[in-house]
């Protein structure tokens, strides 16, 4: 018989979603399940992104320009302008998503058995796309206690060995909702340049920031354009993860051209999904005032009711719309399960991500799950006093 690849063997499931069959099964037997564990705002998506789609005449579905659509890519230099990101069209590539420009990225600045430096935990998929890419990740943790926090800068030095080619950070953070101050980034900043690293900053919860905090981009910071590397995406800023449209930034024209040359293998980006894109970046101020209103109340609603109940512990995050809170179990993997497959409060109950997944250090994170606060505040109540039962009810 054919074998599968070793890569491919060792990717693991995605612990966002590994528990669909179980929940599956929870909703043929009746159960209403809170879907606690996936970033799929329930937000609209602005409609001016919905009508341009609705309202074009294309009469040819063409491919678009392997870069992107310039136009799209003019426009979103001013977006990017008044986020205090100075760049021109010509250094921004349109993606299938964030998750294209991440493997994309990889790909072009390591070689087999390459290191990339990930403060955990982090986005679960980052394990996956350097598996793909049979790259080692090399995590640093960060802990609840410090409000994962940026590990200390002598912590990254351990680790960094002649393999090593970048670090990663994600800002605003999933799963943490941690956002690195502008001193964080500096001193990202120096160590990168000291070791000649690419440092590569996954931005695409920019606009989900709380409590009056301000986001701070590595592309704001002059003397690293070499080095810096941004990812972006329309999904959560726009709330159209199915749109499918990302991108990746740079200054840097020796990766910019080795990335075009994936981009034209792929050929193009979705066109529709560019047309929202591009109108969508017409979207009013107002749009995101309200959005970030509504997401801080969930949070603070969120964290209110979670620090109610004995026994877990949580960060109230400042950024992106998860949280993850520390539980008193000793698996978070078995109870999320459990919790689909035993336990219902009036035929109701809860999906969650067990954390374990978005650590690479292997038996970290046990006792976490992340909740993703993008149900509306009433349903987060309701979800909250079914994880205080359920916790009651739990018996390892
Ligand atoms: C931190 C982070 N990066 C990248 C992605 C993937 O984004 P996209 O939908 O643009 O592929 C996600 C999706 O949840 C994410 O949370």
């Amino acid at each position: 018989m054919p074998q599968i690849s070793q890569k491919g063997k060792r990717t693991p499931e995605s612990p966002i979603r590994k528990l669909v069959p179980y929940a599956e099964i929870a909703k043929k037997n009746g159960v209403h399940v809170h879907h606690l564990n996936i970033g799929q705002p329930d937000i609209k998506t602005p409609q001016v992104a919905l009508d341009a789609v609705k309202n074009n005449t294309i009469e040819i579905l063409e491919y678009s320009s392997s870069n992107g659509s310039e136009v799209y890519r003019e426009k979103l230099v001013k977006y990017y302008q008044q986020n205090n990101i100075h760049v021109n069209k010509d250094h921004i590539i349109v993606t299938t998503g964030a998750s294209e420009a991440l493997l994309f990225t990889i790909a072009c600045i390591t070689d087999s058995h390459d290191e990339i430096i990930i403060p955990e935990p982090f986005y679960a998929n980052y394990n996956s796309f350097a598996i793909a890419e049979d790259v080692k990740v090399v995590p640093i943790t960060s802990t609840i206690e410090e409000q994962f926090s940026l590990p200390k800068i002598s912590d990254f030095e351990k680790v960094i060995t002649k393999k090593t080619k970048a670090i990663l950070i994600c800002n605003p953070g999933n799963p943490t909702g941690v956002v690195y101050t502008k001193e964080e980034i500096q001193k990202l900043k120096d160590l990168v340049l000291k070791h000649d690293l690419f440092l590569i900053a996954d931005e695409v919860y920019r606009e989900f920031v709380y409590d009056g905090e301000k986001h701070y981009s590595i592309l704001s910071e002059s003397g690293i354009d070499q080095h810096a590397i941004m990812i972006d995406s329309t999904s959560k800023r726009y709330s159209m993860c199915g749109a499918r449209i990302g991108c990746i930034v740079s200054k840097n024209s020796d990766f910019l051209f080795t990335i075009m040359k994936m981009a034209q293998a792929r050929l193009s980006p979705p066109t529709y999904a560019q047309i929202a894109a591009e109108a969508a970046l017409e979207t009013p101020k107002s749009y995101f005032t309200d959005v970030v209103a509504e997401y801080t109340e969930r949070r603070n609603v969120l964290v209110k009711e979670l620090q109610k109940i004995e026994g877990v512990t949580v960060f109230k995050p400042k950024g992106a719309f998860y949280c993850i809170a520390s539980l008193p179990v000793n698996d978070t993997d078995h109870f999320a399960q459990w919790l689909l497959e035993k336990f219902n409060s009036n035929n109701e109950t809860l999906m969650v991500a067990p954390v374990s997944g978005f650590y690479s250090t292997k038996s970290i994170g046990k006792k976490q799950i992340r909740i993703a606060y993008v149900l509306n505040k009433k349903d987060l109540v309701r979800a909250v006093e079914i994880l205080k039962l359920a916790l009651n009810e739990y018996n390892e």
